[in-house]
């Protein structure tokens, strides 16, 4: 799974505390858990069924029971675009296949305006979408954040047809970010 390498190249202690915007059933979060012990995966998201199916706060508990990480998981519902977390409070925040979801770019743009505040400096970013990620990076570039990188994942993540190649975003936080 190249969500597992591309956490994997983290080179986590295991003591972070690691956000995934949209994180819907689990299947990133989870991962994320895996790679810790003391520290948390935290997921945010409405749990809309029109995104995923079958989605919701206790299918995605139940996931985390299933792979034995429920002590290192915790789930909010809320949107990505009003994050209920404090500034530089993440040392990775994580997204896949989720902001595309947001209708309108103003919210997009809230969605990774929100990912770069509650990251805290030296934190990393990465983002993984179908749509959108131009924008993304230009916006990260324009917030002052740090080793801004865009490329296609590959045939392993194409996600609704060839024409839809998911592309990856990352980025560091650094140390002081004239944020916006
Ligand atoms: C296609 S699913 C991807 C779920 C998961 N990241 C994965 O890779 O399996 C998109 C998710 O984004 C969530 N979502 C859409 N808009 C959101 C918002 N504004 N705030 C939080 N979550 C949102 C949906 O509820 C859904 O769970």
């Amino acid at each position: 799974m190249v969500w597992a390498e591309l956490l994997d190249k983290l080179r986590l202690r295991g003591d972070e505390r690691i956000l995934d915007l949209g994180c819907g059933r689990g299947a990133v979060l989870l991962m994320a858990a895996q790679r810790l012990t003391t520290g948390r995966a935290v997921g945010i998201d409405l749990w809309r069924s029109a995104d995923q199916s079958g989605n919701s706060a206790q299918a995605t508990q139940r996931n985390a029971f299933a792979e034995g990480v429920t002590d290192r998981v915790e789930l909010h519902t809320g949107d990505m675009t009003a994050l209920p977390f404090a500034d530089n409070s993440f040392d990775v925040v994580v997204s896949s296949l989720a902001i595309h979801n947001i209708s309108g770019r103003a919210g997009r743009e809230k969605a990774v305006y929100q990912a770069v505040r509650v990251l805290r400096p030296s934190g990393r970013l990465l983002i993984a979408d179908i749509r959108g990620t131009r924008q993304h990076q230009a916006q990260l570039a324009k917030t002052g954040m740090s080793d801004v990188t865009r490329r296609r994942l590959g045939w392993r993540f194409w996600w609704g047809g060839p024409w839809a190649a998911t592309r990856l975003l990352t980025a560091t936080k650094p140390t002081s970010t004239p944020q916006e």
